[in-house]
């Protein structure tokens, strides 16, 4: 006998809190082995699913959605980016897109906070020297392992929203000086408590910038927001840190620059083609790179699955689900 309650359709494994929970709540079709779906279980996913709770990894694009069962009424992303899903064709055919956001800025500040201290600290570069053999340090030199100090330097934020403004709180308290773009001015409270310097001009902020933290979706319009163009742009002894989407950068151009000396390095956790990096990005001890991990944390992913829950129940009680995406927002 069919069941009653609405089939809701996981793509990958989540944490055993928020999968117990879905189980009690819907009829859960869970991927307790966590393999990837691939195309075809994607399109078989959204011909028989009424829920479909897909993450980053899956392509929901206007041909899968164009296969999409009449029963497929919502879509409620495990994340908070929404590039994957093809938001206009989603709207078109009356599927619902929600995601999850709020609950992983803390999260992905802390990386991106970590990231600019690791690259221009030489982090990473001098713990993995260290383990790779003990005759690899002869002991302290006055001029060996010397990085760049960042207090007092210029950070330029790109994209000012909830992660851009809590990466700002907590570069101010390391005494960077807080510069950004956005689409739209931030509320003037927020610039003061920050003391932030609006930059309408993209270029001209790129121009002037020691550090770039690259906080805004990944979009039509921000796709190689940061062009080879926009990187020369940039002077020699810059760092570019990204937590956001790397197809923000345009990948190719950033890795030859680095390789170049024409840029000073980068701290990378999200990648153009993921999960494949550039391997010029790889082998350059000056890049450090993190396989897109800025919201990995237990807490964050429970909470995460909080909000798909939340946004799901509301949804199928007959209500607005908090976390509704418009195309327009992004
Ligand atoms: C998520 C992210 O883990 O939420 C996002 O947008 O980039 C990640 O931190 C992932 O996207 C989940 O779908």
């Amino acid at each position: 006998m069919a069941s009653e309650r609405p089939l809701v359709i996981v793509t990958r494994k989540l944490p055993d809190v928020v999968e117990t929970r879905l189980r009690e709540l819907f009829d859960a079709r869970l991927n307790l082995d966590d393999k990837p779906f691939s195309r075809d279980e994607l399109i078989a996913a959204v011909k028989e699913a009424n829920v479909l709770v897909p993450t980053v990894t899956d392509r929901i694009d206007r041909s899968v959605l164009s296969q999409a069962g009449p029963e497929l009424k919502l879509i409620a992303q495990f994340g908070t980016g929404v590039d994957n899903i093809d938001l206009d064709t989603a709207r078109n055919r009356a599927v619902l897109v929600t995601n999850t956001p709020g609950v992983l800025t803390e999260d992905t500040a802390d990386m991106t906070m970590a990231l600019i201290l690791a690259v221009p600290r030489r982090l990473t570069e001098g713990a993995a020297l260290l383990k790779s053999g003990s005759d690899k340090w002869q002991g302290w030199s006055p001029t060996w392992m010397l990085g760049h100090r960042i207090y007092g330097k210029r950070l330029g934020i790109v994209g000012m929203g909830r992660i851009g403004q809590a990466v700002a709180r907590r570069a101010k308290a390391f005494g960077l000086q807080i510069h950004y773009h956005n689409r739209r001015r931030v509320q003037a409270e927020i610039e003061q408590a920050l003391e932030a310097t609006y930059w309408d001009s993209l270029d001209q902020m790129l121009a002037r910038m020691d550090i770039i933290s690259i906080n805004c979706p990944h979009t039509p319009a921000t796709y190689h927001l940061l062009s080879a163009r926009r990187l020369a742009l940039l002077k020699p002894s810059a760092y570019i840190v990204n937590t956001a989407r790397g197809e923000v950068i345009d990948e190719n151009a950033l890795a030859r620059m680095i390789e170049n000396n024409e840029l000073a390095g980068a701290g990378l956790d999200v990648f153009e083609h993921e999960p494949a990096v550039n391997p010029k990005l790889l082998r350059n001890d000056k890049v450090v790179v993190l396989p897109h991990m800025s919201s990995a944390t237990l807490e964050g992913r429970v909470d995460m699955g909080e909000k798909v829950i939340v946004n799901i129940k509301t949804f199928l009680d007959g209500h607005a689900p908090p976390d509704r995406v418009h195309p327009a927002m992004f």
